[in-house]
């Protein structure tokens, strides 16, 4: 059904006849995983780790479906604020997720990228991703990018941080600060802003994530938890897209 709406609409695409077409970055926010464990009495790890399938097969789908961005909130700055086993568990699910699934994305050709700050991560989960995102370096395939202690207020801090010191410096000065300067100090520099951002498990709002990408961004909400996440959601979240027009503050003749 979908995959027969989505040929027909690339083709119209192509024939000029619309200028809808699948989102170029797609951003998620990856919600309701303890609440999936709740339900079934079971500990939220369990929740992760069935969040860390989902996460598969959604990266396959999306890449089949021709996105070129992925945007995962992995771990935010604030999620440092659970218990100690949970972030401990959280922490190795990169690693462990690399560990089977890499290859696979190397064959895809995707390439591998983290937004966040690094440092904080334990020594293994920093190898593990490193490796990823060296041995996918040179892939021109989707962008797998995942948001990995990222918070938004952090990253817009520390690009405020960064610009001062140019201003401090001398290199650069008050009136020559732009929005393009903004966004090059930002960590998704070399992205585009997300085109559709989806956020599971019916709870409103942004938690900290890329606030100043998701400006002109189409939000798409549902209650399903992230573990029951399914390709056939991500096809609904693409058709509402496709519906909606885009204006980007100005005005669309009809
Ligand atoms: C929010 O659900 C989810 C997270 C904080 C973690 C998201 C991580 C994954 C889905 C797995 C990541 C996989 C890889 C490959 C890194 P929650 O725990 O806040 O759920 P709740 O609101 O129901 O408690």
């Amino acid at each position: 059904m979908f995959d027969k709406w989505f040929q027909r609409k690339k083709r119209s695409e192509k024939g000029g006849l619309t200028f809808v077409q699948v989102p170029r970055h797609i951003a998620i926010i990856m919600d309701g995983n303890g609440r999936w464990a709740k339900k079934r009495g079971l500990p939220r790890v369990a929740g992760h780790r069935e969040g860390m399938n989902t996460v598969k097969k959604i990266v396959r789908e999306a890449d089949r479906l021709g996105v070129k961005i992925l945007t995962l909130y992995a771990f935010s700055t604030e999620n440092w604020k659970r218990p100690k086993d949970e972030v401990d568990y959280l922490m190795r699910l990169p690693e462990q997720f690399l560990k089977s699934y890499l290859p696979e994305l190397i064959e895809k050709n995707v390439r591998v990228m983290v937004m966040g700050d690094e440092s904080r991560l334990p020594e293994a989960t920093q190898k593990a991703v490193n490796t990823a995102k060296e041995k996918t370096a040179n892939n021109d395939g989707m962008i797998l990018n995942f948001a990995l202690n990222y918070g938004s207020r952090k990253e817009i801090t520390d690009a405020v941080k960064g610009i001062a010191e140019k201003v401090k410096n001398g290199s650069l000065v008050p009136d020559e600060i732009t929005e393009d300067i903004i966004e090059n100090h930002l960590l998704s520099c070399h992205l585009p802003d997300p085109d559709l951002l989806i956020r599971t498990s019916g709870e409103l709002r942004l938690s900290n994530f890329m606030l100043w990408q998701l400006a002109y961004t189409e939000f798409w909400f549902t209650d399903v938890y992230w573990p029951d996440f399914n390709e056939s959601h991500l096809h609904e979240a693409i058709q509402q897209y496709c519906g909606r027009t885009r204006r980007f503050g100005g005005v669309v003749e009809s």
